[in-house]
């Protein structure tokens, strides 16, 4: 993180333990069930997944020329590769001979071979051949690649937008946190696999709401996450909106802590140590600090509008855990059994979106970060039924 950037937010965690009061947005909201269950805001959100970079695998799933590794994202089967001269690609997954999924899982080849008929595509995605090939005299054989979608690395992941035709420019979609993200070092970070594209039986809101707060820490995962001894409330945390994304930050230091950092230099804080940052970058993807590595996961919607598609990993800088930590397949783990902690009552809360009687969902003044979550979607897709009180 800058220097500046880390200097002011550890000013404003600062004054969150020294208040023992977190800061609030500046009414509770009220959200309509309809904003959850409507299929008609649900194709609009779906132009948002479709035309925005959505950073589908770590650089590091494709550490090697000749990686490839398929997932499906919104709905689509994508082939992302890189080819023998080092460079990333996305494609997707549809073969051109009559649309059967040419490659599954992930490995390192050179080539594949549809399953159906055997046509077999290069890491560039041309169609190199196909058996019988002469009796296919006369078809421009370069026109019949894998359909490329736009992708771009940078930052450590591999972000694709998947409507084809569709221009890319990560640096502009993450405009005031490009430098933030950056500086998270994640292109020298390692991906440990949690959950491999689990579906949840829950809108993709009502999933992205519970990563944006704590209020549920100590109900849903006692035990689970090493939380700040010190700090007496679990709301105690700051939020900002940074164009359409959402940071989220917590101290981590207690109220005992204060009167020492404040009597240190500024220039000695350690802002990286002293704070924890999540990060919901718009439309799906969440990044968040953990120990010494990051979560990195990314939600997305799914068959209808009463299912996700979540996938979840762990980001480590080193292969070795630091001293008295666990290790990185340890931390991977660990953020599984966070889901399948929240799995459970996420669920609940789908049917209670679908089936409850009561018209909105209501998200507290200190769920500020929640509230900037609806109101970045919101104010993305026109949607005007978000109501205060
Ligand atoms: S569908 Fe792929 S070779 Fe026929
Ligand atoms: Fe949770």
């Amino acid at each position: 993180m800058q220097r500046e950037v880390g200097i002011a937010l550890m000013k404003r965690a600062l004054a969150i333990m020294e208040d023992q009061w977190p800061e609030m947005a500046n009414a509770h909201m009220q959200v309509p069930l309809e904003y959850y269950n409507s299929q008609e805001i649900a194709e609009r959100e779906r132009e948002i997944f479709e035309t925005s970079p959505l950073a589908l695998v770590a650089a590091s799933e494709l550490s090697k020329p000749n990686d490839y590794l398929v997932r499906t994202a919104v709905g689509r089967s994508i082939l992302l590769t890189r080819d023998s001269e080092g460079e990333a690609h996305a494609f997707l997954n549809y073969c051109r001979h009559r649309g059967a999924e040419p490659v599954q899982g992930c490995g390192n080849a050179r080539s594949f071979s549809c399953p159906y008929h055997a046509w077999t595509y290069d890491t560039r995605g041309r169609l190199m051949g196909m058996p019988l090939g002469d009796r296919y005299e006369g078809l421009d054989r370069s026109a019949l690649g894998l359909v490329e979608l736009s992708s771009e690395e940078r930052h450590g992941f591999i972000w694709v937008v998947l409507r084809p035709d569709s221009p890319i420019d990560v640096a502009a979609h993450l405009g005031d946190l490009d430098t933030e993200i950056a500086s998270l070092g994640c292109d020298r970070m390692t991906y440990y696999n949690s959950l491999q594209e689990e579906p949840l039986a829950l809108n993709w809101k009502g999933v992205t709401e519970g990563l944006l707060e704590g209020l549920h820490v100590p109900y849903v995962h006692a035990g689970t996450f090493a939380l700040n001894p010190q700090a007496a409330a679990i709301d105690l945390a700051f939020y900002d909106a940074i164009g359409a994304h959402v940071r989220y930050g917590l101290p981590m230091f207690g109220p005992d802590d204060v009167a020492r950092i404040r009597a240190t230099p500024e220039t000695q804080w350690d802002p990286a140590s002293s704070i924890g940052c999540v990060w919901w970058i718009s439309p799906g993807l969440l990044l968040a600090q953990e120990l010494y590595g990051l979560i990195y996961a990314d939600l997305t919607p799914g068959s209808n509008v009463s299912e996700a598609v979540f996938r979840y990993g762990w980001l480590s800088p080193t292969t070795e855990a630091p001293e008295g930590m666990a290790s990185p397949e340890e931390m991977a783990a660990r953020a599984a059994q966070a889901v399948s902690q929240d799995q459970p009552v996420w669920e609940t809360c789908g049917r209670g979106l679908t089936h409850g009687a009561h018209d909105s969902t209501l998200i507290g003044r200190n769920e500020k970060g929640v509230q900037l979550l609806h109101e970045s979607v919101a104010r993305q897709i026109g949607y005007e039924g978000l109501r205060y009180c």
